[in-house]
């Protein structure tokens, strides 16, 4: 499967039983020499709002290479502010967020955007420009480290293409590679989504509720393929859901949110029913 990325290097440095292909990619796109195993630290992560509502206190998380983390909580309880602090699109109150060991909440500018390389997010809606063909959706995911006129203005690289098409077989999609992106049902959308992001070469892959507008039969095939992603590839994962079941079926770990607060962050079996059901209690 990862035969188009393959590369060498990085393998020693892997968790064991994960193949060396996407980590090395990674590390080669972003420039990385050693690879830790924390992909994502996030500490003491504070968001207040400019009318004063404070959305995130104090959130500490860490995610290793290989780890799929899902967070849950009620609506309003600050996961999408969580992944917009996480990428940059809010700017915190307090605290830090590294990926791949640095510090971005420290950058602004190039610098910043340099910084974020290593990092995809899939978001609820899958957001494919509908009138191009899914092979270009995918290309564009790779745009980001190719800031020339031409790719400004939506040519794809031509080095891009195969890499692409190897991401599409990754999803199970690459028989759609000339389909126009507009036709493909909700699930095949999200699977492009993340073949896209998958372009990027992340070390990090962020998904806010990437399944919330599929069937239970394609939801299943995105979590199979993010669990996939973070067991066989080693990218680090954090998914946000409104699905405890599916939590406790595909996380390694489950981080329980109210009103901002990390209230658990446990392996997923260790989380009780209890505990989840208390996420989603009526505050007194
Ligand atoms: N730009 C903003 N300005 C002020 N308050 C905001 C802003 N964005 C979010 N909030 C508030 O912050 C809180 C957390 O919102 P957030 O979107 O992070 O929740 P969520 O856990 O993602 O909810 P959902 O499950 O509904 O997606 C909410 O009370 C929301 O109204
Ligand atoms: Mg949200």
């Amino acid at each position: 499967m990862n035969a188009i990325l393959g590369a060498s290097g990085a393998a020693a440095l892997e968790p064991e039983g994960m193949r060396p292909g996407r980590a090395a990619a990674a590390n080669a796109a972003h420039g990385a020499a050693l690879a830790p195993r924390v992909k994502l630290a996030v500490r003491n992560l504070t968001m207040r709002y400019a009318n004063g509502h404070t959305a995130l206190q104090d959130m500490n998380l860490s995610v290793g290479a290989g780890d799929m983390v899902v967070v849950l909580g009620s609506n309003g309880s600050g996961k999408s502010t969580f992944m917009k602090c996480v990428v940059g699109l809010n700017r915190p109150t307090a605290g830090t967020v590294e990926v791949a060991g640095r510090d971005l909440t420290s950058l602004s500018g190039k610098a910043m955007r340099e910084a974020r390389l290593p990092l995809a997010l899939i978001s609820q809606h899958a957001n494919l420009v509908r009138r191009r063909s899914v092979l270009a959706n995918v290309c564009c995911g790779a745009l980001g480290r190719h800031r020339t006129l031409a790719t400004t203005l939506g040519r794809v690289p031509p080095e891009e293409v195969e890499p692409a098409l190897g991401y599409l077989a990754e999803v199970g999609l690459a028989d759609l590679a000339g389909q126009r992106a507009g036709t493909l049902s909700g699930g095949q959308a999200q699977r492009v989504a993340v073949a896209r992001a998958l372009a990027q070469a992340p070390q990090v892959l962020l998904a806010d509720e990437p399944v919330a507008s599929l069937d239970p039969e394609a939801a299943d095939e995105v979590m199979r393929l993010l669990r996939r992603l973070a067991s066989e590839d080693g990218l680090a994962v954090v998914c946000v859901l409104h699905q405890p079941e599916l939590a406790a079926r595909y996380a390694d770990r489950i981080v329980g949110l109210r009103r901002g607060r990390t209230v658990f962050d446990r392996p997923a079996s260790a989380v009780s029913q209890r505990e989840i059901a208390d996420l989603y209690m009526a505050d007194a």
